[in-house]
């Protein structure tokens, strides 16, 4: 089966996960993530409507500007994509300006230069919330020219807001179906930071989450949440009241793109009695 790909690098994509993920998903009137990410769950499902949320505004704000004007925004972010502009010089002018900018029109065509350009497609802030990725060294960094085309199509039936994931599960109701990708718990002490803007998603906001999961299955809604398989996370999700799923995925698990194995994922699927 094919799947329409996010035009975002994105840290814990989903997209090998999906027909996993899918297989799970209720049939319902709203699709709701709270942790949406790149959007592949959401490109890849089929609702009448989306609740889309992030606690990265400049995620957000890039989404709401696809979202509202198509090619002329495409042609506006391919024109930061050049040869004279993949170089460490132009690419730390370039972040200088995104994180001093306060045009959100240019913020967001740079938040997706930056995201193509920068190491590993890591979107990771200072404590003053300043994008810090190092050059990311790519022979011809690739524009997302028809990945945008796709989300821009598929956002028309979403509405994105910038959330933290409380508020974002408060506006949920029956009919409704919720997915949740937040950022992984440590697989070990020496892993490295997943850098979210969060600015930390600590064991206290995994144990919300179960307890927020299991709050709005006992309402009737249906909720799933991914994340690694570990002794605390099966124990908190049977706690909370989900099923759960564990299974393999190839997956980059250090810092070193280079090291990658199989590691254990699981799915908690919270459902209504
Ligand atoms: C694992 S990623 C989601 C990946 C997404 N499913 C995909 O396929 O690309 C986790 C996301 O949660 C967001 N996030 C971190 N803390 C959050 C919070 N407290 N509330 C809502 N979103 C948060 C991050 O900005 C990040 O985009």
């Amino acid at each position: 089966m094919s799947y329409t790909k996010p035009f975002l690098k994105w840290p814990g994509g989903k997209f090998r996960l999906l027909e996993r993920i899918n297989d799970k998903l209720d049939s319902g009137r709203r699709f709701v993530e709270p942790f949406v990410g790149s959007g592949a769950v959401f490109l890849n499902t089929n609702y009448r409507k989306y609740l889309l949320a992030d606690t990265n505004p400049d995620l957000i704000n890039l989404y709401l500007q696809v979202q509202n004007n198509k090619n002329s925004f495409i042609d506006y972010c391919k024109s930061f994509f050049i040869e004279k502009n993949n170089n460490e010089a132009r690419y730390y002018k370039f972040r200088k300006k995104f994180n001093t900018t306060t045009d959100v029109r240019l913020k967001s065509a740079l938040f997706l230069y930056l995201n193509r350009h920068c190491y590993n497609g890591l979107c990771r802030y200072n404590s003053r919330h300043e994008f810090n990725t190092p050059f990311g060294r790519y022979k011809k960094p690739y524009f997302p020219k028809k990945e945008i085309e796709n989300f821009h199509r598929a956002s028309q039936s979403a509405k994105f807001i910038h959330s933290s994931f409380i508020d974002t599960m408060k506006k949920t109701k029956k009919g409704d179906v919720v997915y949740c990708d937040p950022p992984y718990v440590p697989l070990s002490k020496t892993a490295c930071f997943t850098d979210y803007f969060s600015g930390g998603f600590g064991w206290d906001e995994q144990i919300q989450l179960a307890e927020w999961a299991g709050k709005l299955a006992k309402k009737g809604i249906p909720v799933i949440i991914s994340n690694h398989d570990t002794d605390n996370t099966r124990n908190l999700y049977h706690d909370a009241g989900a099923k759960t799923e564990g299974f393999l995925v190839r997956r980059t698990i250090s810092c070193n793109v280079n090291n990658r194995k199989k590691i254990g994922e699981i799915l908690a699927v919270f459902q209504p009695a």
